[in-house]
């Protein structure tokens, strides 16, 4: 299955994908393309590393969301991909590239949704005081942070964690959690049922 990964910074999430593809953790699922909004993001050197293509679009070369998504659109298609991968990429996905890739877009968030949505969802958990927070990976829909449910992971905030000893938990989790249920979706093992999605065996 051909996989595109959107992302926008650091990457480690896309790298923990290159990683898990190469040790064949992604049941054959193979990453061919990385889409990012900013020129000078990390994750595109990780790609040129793993020697994985790169399509860089800025915002501000576009007039309108929708012209943007649909460069992107036409791009996905050339190459035949699949399944889309959010892995930290700050931008929401207009209506009509989500009707183009229904069901084929996955995101991953820093929390136990649905608390703590937003882009800070680390520090909102760490400062809000929360005992347990989380790991989530879902299905993107029109709403934000809100599509189905895939895997969700526990972490536990202790009392002398701060907000960076967090950050690498938080992070840790989500290296082992991502590869895992884009495996499960490239094997064809999520069925969703409204809100709700059933792991087949
Ligand atoms: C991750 O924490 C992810 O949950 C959030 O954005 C961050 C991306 O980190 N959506 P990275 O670029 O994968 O290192």
């Amino acid at each position: 299955m051909n996989i595109a990964v959107f992302a926008s910074g650091n990457g480690s999430n896309l790298q923990a994908l290159i990683d898990a593809e190469a040790k064949g953790d992604l049941a054959g699922g193979r990453i061919l393309l990385v889409v990012c909004d900013k020129p000078a993001a990390f994750a595109l050197e990780r790609a040129g590393k793993a020697g994985i293509k790169t399509f860089v679009l800025e915002a501000k070369d576009f007039k309108s969301r929708e012209d943007y998504d649909a460069r992107i659109v036409r791009r996905l298609k050339e190459e035949n991909i699949e399944l889309v991968v959010l892995a930290g990429f700050m931008r929401i996905l207009s209506a009509p590239f989500l009707e183009e890739y229904e069901g084929r877009v996955l995101n991953v968030h820093p929390a136990l949704l649905p608390s703590f949505k937003g882009v800070h969802g680390i520090k909102d958990a760490f400062e809000y005081g929360v005992k347990v927070t989380g790991v989530t990976v879902h299905f993107v829909n029109n709403e934000l942070d809100g599509g189905p449910v895939i895997l969700q992971s526990c972490v536990r905030i202790e009392p002398d964690d701060t907000r960076e000893t967090l950050e690498e938990k938080i992070h840790a989790e989500e290296h082992r959690l991502y590869p895992e249920a884009v495996r499960f979706f490239v094997q064809g093992k999520l069925k969703v049922e409204g809100r709700k999605v059933r792991i087949l065996n």
